[in-house]
């Protein structure tokens, strides 16, 4: 195992009183009275899950109720009478995710799950030929990626044991390089015909350096994608100036939209207008004529071309609650409270536990840390297990990773600290 290599920050002081002056002074701490914060053996557990599910808004309930009032009182009607119609109610959210995603409102849209929506983005993108069948993703890239690209590589007629290509860590290091993505893009240009790699690596936690890589696929002409499921919400994104064609990303994460929430896309403004071949349903047609049921598919501009179905308001309803706490908070303003909260967990942790701990999360990184321990996966297993008792809320990922990730919307720093010092006394009773 590494040692625990100094933090990035190390002003922080390892006291409770430190951590509650830190909150004293956060601007965004009044922030964390808008959401329900999940009931403890002794008052409120603390919660350092939202990289999996975000806690549940206080805004969601009124909204959902809104929604139910107007199904009872005006049924069908509420399309186009409801409080908000639910004919344009997928649009309220567009220009709070186009903040996000660092977009432009048209290149978004808020629709499905994210692996659907990768199938109809990969469906679009991936256009194998018999001498560039190939796609490349990280060796560690989340399981449904791997299916979702192994079935279209089988369903073009190709081999994915042939046509995935993936990069991985060198020998000894647990964090991608830059430069060897970008080599080993250059090396199979012949070969690719789609880039899809992650925001933030969903078990490492680490943040790719998507532009010098999107600047290399498009001088070579292969379309990249991005899965932003730990990245939306998490990071400030710049998607549009990236250049990537396209990404997909899921909302019960740091979007706080719910279990199952509906997913989103983005599609870069060249494409708005593309003939691109595309899988379409009847909610990605013109709307100008969408209701004339006409024979003929004519898309959308924009990402919005790529809708199915009539969007699922009871699903869209918590987003809407959640993406207004972002727009108040601001994403960088966010992101900046997030760097010193994780660089507070991370001091602690090389404070108390250096010879215990290792991070596997490198200094680019959103507000999640995974952490293996020494020991190995007993130890780390029991270790999580402990947490849980101590009313901390973490998540285990096979074979070994413990992950926390204090949200800054909704996590103080006293939190930190006592998540930290129950791991100390866990780990040194
Ligand atoms: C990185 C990543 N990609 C894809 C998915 C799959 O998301 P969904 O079930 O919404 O399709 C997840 C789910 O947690 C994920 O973490």
């Amino acid at each position: 195992m590494a040692t625990l290599r100094p933090p990035e920050d190390s002003s922080f002081t390892a006291t409770l009183r430190a951590a509650r002056e830190l909150d004293g002074t956060d601007r965004l701490a009044p922030f964390r009275r808008h959401f329900h914060l999940p009931a403890g053996r002794a008052g409120r557990r603390i919660y350092l899950c939202g990289h999996s599910l975000g806690l549940q808004p206080r805004g969601v309930a009124p909204l959902l109720a809104e929604v139910l009032d107007d199904w009872r009182q005006l049924a069908v009607d509420a399309h186009f009478d409801a409080t908000r119609p639910w004919v344009d109610y997928h649009r309220q959210v567009v220009d709070d995710l186009a903040t996000l995603a660092g977009a432009q409102p048209s290149e978004v849209v808020a629709m499905n799950s994210l692996t659907v929506n990768l199938h109809l983005m990969i469906a679009s993108f991936y256009r194998p030929e018999a001498r560039r069948p190939a796609i490349l993703l990280e060796a560690g890239a989340f399981p449904s990626d791997r299916y979702a690209v192994d079935s279209q590589i089988a369903w073009h007629g190709h081999d994915p044991k042939t046509a995935r290509i993936e990069v991985a860590p060198r020998d000894g290091e647990g964090h991608l390089r830059t430069a060897d993505i970008i080599a080993r893009v250059e090396a199979e240009r012949e070969r690719l015909a789609l880039v899809l790699l992650p925001g933030v690596q969903y078990l490492t936690g680490q943040a790719l350096d998507i532009a010098p890589i999107a600047a290399v696929c498009r001088r070579h002409g292969i379309p990249i994608g991005l899965d932003l499921a730990h990245a939306i919400g998490n990071l400030p994104l710049r998607l549009h100036d990236w250049d990537v064609d396209f990404a997909i990303w899921c909302s019960y994460k740091y979007l706080n939209a719910g279990p199952g929430a509906v997913g989103g896309c983005f599609v870069h403004e060249r494409h708005a207008r593309a003939e691109l071949p595309r899988l379409a349903g009847w909610w990605g047609h013109d709307p100008r004529s969408r209701f004339d049921m006409p024979d003929g598919f004519r898309p959308m501009v924009g990402a919005e071309g790529w809708q199915l179905s009539n969007p699922p308001i009871l699903s869209l309803a918590p987003l809407l609650a959640s993406l207004s706490l972002f727009r108040q908070a601001g994403i960088r303003q966010l992101h900046a409270k997030s760097c010193r909260l994780t660089g507070f967990l991370e001091a602690l942790l090389h404070t108390w536990l250096a010879n215990e701990v290792e991070i596997i999360t490198p200094p680019e990184r959103g507000c999640q840390l995974s952490l293996r321990l020494r020991g190995g996966r007993t130890r780390a297993r029991r270790a999580f297990e402990a947490l849980a008792e101590h009313d901390v809320v973490a998540d285990w990922r096979e074979p070994d990773t413990l992950r926390m990730a204090p949200v800054p919307l909704y996590t103080r720093f006293q939190d930190v600290y006592r998540a930290a010092d129950a791991l100390r006394r866990i780990l040194r009773p």
